[in-house]
């Protein structure tokens, strides 16, 4: 397994650029299943959850072109005909956004087999919602040996209410209802940017959707769905990453081809901690140059402080004067990071949904383990202030959602490298 190797103390100068969306671009490859037209996208991220999702396209019998090179980070998705409408739990276990397919199936195909994700390390994750949305658009669902089974000849539009706010359970039925016969209102959705970014794509397929990007959302069905072509949004988790990196490390940091309006939750509690910024229409600045102070922080659903800059932003107040109360609202278990930065030198406390964070504390280098993508983040954040060489195993987290992090934040001056497997497998065979 790949490992971290990054030694503190560099401030982040210059420039480093922000790439496309994974949580946009995941529900927008599954949106492709909806025709058997091509469905172009560019802006597509280079990591695993991508790679994965095109195999599970694949083994649908989708043809997928992924391509980074001067292909402009681009996929082209042609599901002309799908042979096997299933999502298999080898592949779902990896990625639990797997399930995005589940909508999409039974919409074009009139049947779905998907693997239930199981839970996951910041929690157990149900797809109660998601289920519960597809029976009120008249599916039929069965579950059994660890899969759901959803057939239906046609999904027939109904007025939904989601009982919690959910992202990709949003994003499942806004799918599901482009095909449904007469209209379907979801309430209590997700307001998300990548959910309107999804909307966009599906309008621009021919789906008649209004309201995506607030609580309500109107979906006017139709019989087909053409091919269209699509730009991701830019990833405003990695933005918000590198904002909180460029601050903590008292550099001078340039944030670009980034959206600040998805940012202003994140940027007006930095402002409250004393974090210096400056924003144009794509592009945000952050100046270290001066210390700042503790702030509490709760997790809440878009537009409120995003739960996957949670993890980062508590790396951030071990480095602030005062205590911080960071809530975690969203998720009953994400808080895996605050013992490793303890074991840097953090002093943090967990009390059930609350961790109090008394800064500032120096940080010294350590062996750490990533436990899950955004954690692993919180982890390379720390490791840039701490005094030492920290060495962070288990990268492959990280790996899920961060497009070259070593790569862009050598760019900047970190000093950081990733090591491989010491032994490499085949290198072993040869005695
Ligand atoms: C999406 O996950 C994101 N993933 C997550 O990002 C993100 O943390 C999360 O939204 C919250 O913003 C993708 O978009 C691929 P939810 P999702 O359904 O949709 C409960 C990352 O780091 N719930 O909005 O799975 C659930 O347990 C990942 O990129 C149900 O009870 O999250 C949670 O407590 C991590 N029943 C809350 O709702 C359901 O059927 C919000 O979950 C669905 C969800």
């Amino acid at each position: 397994m790949d490992k971290f190797v990054i030694r503190g103390g560099e401030p982040l100068l210059g420039t480093v650029r922000v790439s496309g969306a994974k949580n946009a671009a995941l529900p927008c490859m599954a949106a492709a299943l909806l025709t058997d037209q091509p469905v172009i996208l560019e802006n597509i991220p280079q990591v695993r959850d991508i790679q994965t999702t095109r195999n599970l396209l694949a083994a649908m019998g989708a043809e997928v072109e992924l391509g980074y090179g001067r292909a402009q980070h681009r996929t082209t998705i042609h599901c002309a005909k799908l042979n096997a409408p299933e999502a298999s739990y080898e592949l779902v276990k990896t990625m639990r956004a797997s399930t995005l397919v589940l909508g999409p199936l039974v919409a074009r195909c009139g049947h779905a087999r998907v693997s239930l994700p199981g839970g996951c390390a910041i929690g157990a994750r149900p797809i109660d919602l998601h289920i519960k949305g597809l029976e009120s658009l008249g599916a039929r669902i069965t579950q059994e040996h660890g899969y759901v089974e959803a057939t239906a000849e046609r999904l027939k539009g109904a007025e939904i209410v989601f009982d919690k706010i959910t992202v990709t359970g949003t994003e499942d039925l806004l799918m599901a209802a482009t095909l449904a016969e007469g209209e379907t209102i979801l309430q209590n959705c997700a307001r998300e940017p990548e959910v309107a970014d999804l909307a966009d794509l599906l309008n621009k397929m021919g789906a008649k959707i209004e309201g995506a990007g607030t609580p309500t959302i109107r979906v006017k069905g139709v019989s087909k769905l053409k091919g269209a072509k699509h730009r991701i949004i830019p990833d405003r988790i990695e933005a918000g990453t590198f904002i909180i990196a460029g601050a903590m490390t008292g550099g001078d940091l340039n944030i670009a081809g980034c959206d600040p309006s998805h940012l202003n939750a994140l940027l007006s509690k930095l402002h409250e901690a004393g974090v210096k910024t400056k924003a144009t229409s794509d592009s945000v600045r952050v100046m270290g140059d001066n210390p700042f102070t503790a702030a509490d922080m709760s997790t809440e659903e878009h537009p409120g402080f995003p739960t996957d800059c949670q993890a980062q932003f508590m790396a951030l107040t071990t480095q602030a004067e005062g205590t911080s109360i960071i809530t975690e609202n969203i998720f009953e278990n994400r808080f895996m990071h605050a013992q490793e930065l303890v074991r840097m030198g953090a002093n943090i406390k967990i009390e059930g949904r609350r961790a109090v964070v008394r800064g500032k504390t120096p940080l010294s280098a350590a062996a750490v383990l990533a436990s899950d993508l955004r954690a692993s983040a919180s982890l390379v954040l720390a490791a840039l202030v701490a005094d030492g060489e920290t060495i962070i195993d288990r990268v492959y987290h990280i790996d899920r959602g961060y497009e070259h992090i070593e790569e862009k934040l050598k760019g900047v001056g970190a000093q950081i490298r990733r090591i491989g497997e010491m032994f490499p497998k085949k290198a072993a065979a040869v005695k």
